[in-house]
């Protein structure tokens, strides 16, 4: 059993360096949890508290049912990969995997089958005899990642291992890690500043800003329900869209404006809002670029609407960028159904109506930034 638990953790860098504080979170054993955020928000701090590399200034955390804030390192049975994966130059592929079996005095033949393992786990098999220097970025990371697997950790501890790959090769490895991650059943603690990345590995996902989780929950979760403002804005591109609007209340039933526009909202959300009591208030409304709706010429006047700016052609989709206002509005649409209805409607300065659908506007108050509807998990 892998669980890591960590609670009400905090790191004080100098006496006044606050670089994570009230940490909360309970790792399932064999669960990938991805810690996900803007640089210097903590995440490799975090991290290292888990290994055993930084000091923590308060909280318990927990590996297993064991207590291991003063365990060191070696005494924890994780293994971390980092970003610049840290080979030894002067080894050979084999020896650099091959290394931390012969420091436990495993047998000769068992650390062969084991290394042999983990190369065709990672498809480096055929690079075993080589040094470090002879490889690409791509696959120096898998004999980084190889040299921790073979070491069969209780916990995985991945910080920005793909940061320092090209867009092509890092969109390969993450494929490579969901696919690893089939193969060896451990638990996994991964960070990256990437969103995506976030999104497309993690079971669960903890977004975190200036020390602070933000929000933890599934991808599914943070996308569709983001607590906060910061984890709308951060989670999905491209970005949300954020309208100032005002929530307006009439006898039981809430209505959203935004400029001359009125959105109704579904009945879910009017439930949720009556729950909480909430008055009529400022709020910023946020809708995704792909949840915009497109209004034909003779529904104008129920919508808002703006001038075409440019498009940005993505293949699949195609990204209107509309100005309205002193505001920049993007709405993403496919470009091809198989039907093959597929065009940019607009032409660059034509005037572009739309509507933000109710069912998918995500109200946020304007002061606190929280989400005005509370996720319950369903
Ligand atoms: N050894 C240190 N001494 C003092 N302050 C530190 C130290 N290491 C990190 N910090 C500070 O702690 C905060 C969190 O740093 P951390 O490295 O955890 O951020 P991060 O989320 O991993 O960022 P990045 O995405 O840039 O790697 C930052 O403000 C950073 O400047
Ligand atoms: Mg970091």
């Amino acid at each position: 059993m892998a669980t890591v638990t960590l609670k009400g953790i905090k790191k004080i860098y100098d006496k006044d360096v606050l670089a994570v504080s009230d940490f909360d979170l309970e790792i399932a054993d064999k669960e990938f949890v991805v810690l996900v955020g803007p640089s210097g928000c903590g995440k490799s701090t975090t991290l290292r508290m888990i290994a055993g590399l930084e000091e923590i200034t308060e909280g318990e955390l927990y590996i297993g049912d064991r207590l291991v804030n003063n365990v060191a390192p070696k005494d924890r049975d994780i293994a971390m990969v980092f970003q610049n994966y840290a080979l030894y130059p002067h080894m050979t592929v084999y020896d650099n995997m091959a290394f931390s079996l012969k420091l436990r005095k495993m047998g000769k033949k068992e650390i062969d089958k084991t290394v042999r393992r983990a190369a065709e786990i990672l498809d480096i098999t055929e690079y075993l005899k080589r040094k470090p220097k002879a490889l690409s970025g791509g696959q120096k990371q898998r004999v980084a990642i190889g040299r921790a697997i073979v070491r069969e950790p209780q916990v995985f501890l991945m910080d920005e291992p793909l940061s320092n790959l090209d867009a092509k090769l890092r969109n390969q490895m993450r494929a490579e890690i969901i696919k690893l991650r089939q193969r060896i059943d451990t638990t996994f603690v991964y960070v990256t500043h990437d969103q995506t990345e976030a999104m497309t590995l993690g079971d669960r996902i903890v977004i975190m800003k200036d020390a602070f989780i933000q929000q933890t929950g599934t991808p599914h979760e943070v996308f569709n329900h983001p607590a906060n403002l910061f984890v709308a804005g951060f989670i999905g591109t491209p970005q949300m869209n954020f309208f100032d609007g005002e929530l307006k209340k009439d006898d039981a039933s809430y209505s959203v404006r935004v400029g001359e526009a009125y959105i109704e909202l579904p009945e879910s959300k009017q439930r949720a809002l009556r729950e909480a009591a909430h008055e009529e208030k400022k709020i910023t409304v946020g809708v995704r670029p792909e949840h915009i709706a497109l209004l034909s010429e003779d529904d104008v006047e129920e919508g808002l609407s703006g001038t075409l700016l440019f498009s940005e052609m993505m293949g699949s989709s195609v990204h209107l960028h509309i100005k309205m206002g002193e505001q920049e509005v993007i709405i993403v649409r496919p470009t091809g159904t198989r039907e093959g209805v597929g065009h940019v409607p607009y032409d660059v300065g034509a005037n572009v109506s739309f509507l933000l659908p109710g069912t998918d506007c995500h109200l946020f108050d304007k002061e606190t930034e929280n989400n005005l509807i509370e996720f319950i998990a369903d």
